[in-house]
């Protein structure tokens, strides 16, 4: 399973990659001007660069279908590790399958976003979408159980050797991502805030204590061994 950081924030994201875990970074427009960014292509293309090989999703900022197309080209002109965010729908509910469609056919990598549904995530996977990102938070929001969506998708995709990647976003709790990554999901993509909650524990810290301090005796008793042991050899 990949994890990705759900950030715009440099400095996190360099820390996290640094210890080996981002494989990825996603980003939204309030992800963006929350984490400090005040140019889209200029924040865009840092990210991309820090990335190196590793996918960086950017979202599109219309609700016109064309704008978006025109967009997303030329979003995947900044940097080739750039993957554009496409809303499933827009705002007043029209398909934006086309708009993710278009884009596959031109190579360009889709991140179908704003996934709260089974069949939503069905139809971009059909459309091309490379990821469709269930929306984990946003499905609890609404009284939904967003493991039984996230294991059904798995499921689907897996049953139909379909190529789309499942992410899960809107990650509110530690537990979601526990929940997110036992239901199948590819990716979760996780707000930096978590992942020092991910690593730590109280009884490790208490356990990691105790041996430091043990050790500490230990080598004081070796050290008065091996004067033994040599003045006995003499
Ligand atoms: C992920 O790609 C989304 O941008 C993000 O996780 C949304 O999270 P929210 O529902 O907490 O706003």
């Amino acid at each position: 399973m990949r994890v990705f950081v759900d950030s715009a924030d440099q400095q996190e994201i360099q820390n996290w990659l640094n210890q080996g875990v981002v494989d990825g970074v996603t980003t939204n427009p309030s992800i963006m001007f929350k984490d400090g960014v005040t140019d889209l292509e200029e924040g865009a293309r840092k990210l991309a660069a820090l990335l190196g090989d590793r996918p960086l999703s950017v979202e599109v900022t219309s609700n016109d279908r064309e704008a978006m197309l025109k967009e997303a080209r030329e979003f995947a002109t900044w940097a080739r590790n750039i993957v554009v965010k496409i809303p499933i729908i827009n705002e007043y509910g029209e398909s934006c399958l086309g708009v993710i469609h278009r884009l596959t056919q031109e190579g360009i990598g889709v991140n179908a976003t704003a996934i709260l549904s089974f069949n939503q995530a069905m139809l971009a996977a059909k459309a091309g979408a490379t990821y469709v990102s269930i929306f984990a938070g946003r499905v609890g929001d609404e009284g939904n159980d967003p493991a039984i969506v996230i294991r059904n998708v798995r499921n689907w995709l897996d049953q139909w050797d379909c190529p789309a990647k499942i992410i899960v976003g809107s990650i509110r709790t530690v537990m979601d991502i526990q929940n997110a990554a036992l239901a199948g999901a590819h990716i979760i993509t996780i707000p930096p805030q978590f992942l020092p909650k991910m690593v730590d524990h109280q009884y490790t810290r208490e356990t990691v204590r105790q041996f430091v301090q043990d050790a500490g005796k230990t080598l004081k008793e070796m050290s008065k061994a091996k004067v033994r042991v040599a003045a006995s050899v003499k």
